[in-house]
């Protein structure tokens, strides 16, 4: 998932803090983070890795390019600093339209805290080529220009083959992670397209971490248009057919049988375990990919009467008219609760 850099928190002004995360004591079950490190590979230093993997992750013939890239980062302070959850920073060669160096781009870690080696010394992420037609972005352009338009950025990390070296930094984000005792909730994990890449890291690391498969209960919920979107499609499938308590659903927005997104899903479903799982002070929801999920599951939330822990509504007025929520009324007068972490963009 490519993070926009601009809207991640700013940076710490000490490379090296280890900042212990403790969100405020609202509810007894307010999730414990502990120690994650942020910026031991600053923007300004980025140090070198070098390409070990990049794999096609879609299951079929999809209109999408979508690649699982692993970078190993060995012998840089970024080996061993990250957790799942996290990003890391992706410089691209060369310079944008007015003559300055690329900016760094953040990118979702795809890997498990342990990396995707289980030493912490390779990194990952899923990437998603971008390929549009160019829209005209300010006053001065010429309004009919329409000429195809890559990103540059995901292109280039896609186009990197093995052995290639890449500028990186990092890690980055400090409240999208696993609880410091993964035992001791359970987890709705939604996503929607290269939202996953979180998702892909935070599933291996509570089923397939070295202290054994943690036997909390796990939904994940992921959307996309079509069914030769999903990513990591059939690893998800195989784990779900392995593992009891972990559950995996496909939300296809725009099939021929059921058009629908995540947040519908998730209430059309709600009598069939959702609320359940909702209801218990012990579940975190994650949710990772395009703003309007986020207005789209509190507005389910509200409706259904399971908004304690997950949002924290600024403007009591403002749950009432749950209904014509928007994403300004997010950005507001709603923001997510202590059992509610969000990624969108
Ligand atoms: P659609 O594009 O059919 O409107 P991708 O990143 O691969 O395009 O996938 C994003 C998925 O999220 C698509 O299925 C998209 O549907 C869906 N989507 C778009 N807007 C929302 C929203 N507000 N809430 C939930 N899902 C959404």
């Amino acid at each position: 998932m490519d993070r926009k850099a601009g809207g991640r928190p700013a940076a710490s002004p000490r490379a090296d803090v280890r900042l212990s995360i403790l969100i405020a004591v609202t509810d007894a079950n307010t999730p414990e983070l502990g120690d994650v490190q942020m910026h031991a590979v600053r923007p300004k230093e980025p140090v070198i890795g070098r390409v070990v993997a990049s794999e096609p992750c879609l299951n079929g013939r999809s209109a999408s390019f979508v690649r699982h890239v692993a970078i190993d980062v060995s012998g840089t302070p970024l080996a061993g600093s990250f957790r799942a959850g996290q990003a890391f920073g992706v410089i691209a060669p060369g310079e944008d339209s007015r003559g300055k160096p690329h900016a760094v781009r953040l990118y979702s870690l795809a890997c498990p805290s342990k990396g995707e080696d289980g030493e912490g010394n390779v990194v990952s992420t899923t990437v998603k080529r971008v390929i549009d037609e160019y829209t005209p972005q300010k006053g001065d352009e010429d309004d009919s220009a329409h000429h195809l338009f890559l990103g540059v950025c995901s292109n280039y990390l896609c186009d990197l083959r093995i052995g290639d070296e890449v500028l990186v930094t990092g890690p980055a984000g400090k409240r999208f992670l696993l609880p410091a005792d993964p035992s001791l909730h359970d987890y709705l994990f939604i996503a929607t397209g290269t939202g996953i890449a979180p998702f892909y890291g935070m599933v291996r690391e509570l089923l397939q971490g070295p202290g054994g498969p943690c036997q909390s209960r796990i939904e994940l919920v992921m959307g996309t248009p079509y069914t030769t979107d999903l990513i990591y499609d059939e690893f998800f499938d195989a784990l779900a057919a392995e593992f009891p308590n972990f559950n995996y659903h496909r939300v296809i927005s725009r099939s021929d049988i059921r058009r629908e997104y995540v947040d519908r899903y998730i209430e059309r479903n709600m009598d069939d375990g959702f609320r359940e799982h909702l209801s218990d002070s012990r579940t975190i929801i994650y949710m990772c990919g395009l703003e309007g999920m986020e207005s789209g599951l509190y507005r389910v939330l509200a409706r259904n009467g399971l908004t304690e822990g997950y949002m924290d509504i600024r403007d009591p007025m403002k749950l009432e008219d749950h209904e014509n929520w928007d994403t300004k009324d997010m950005k507001r007068s709603v923001k997510a609760g202590p059992r509610c972490m969000v990624e969108v963009y």
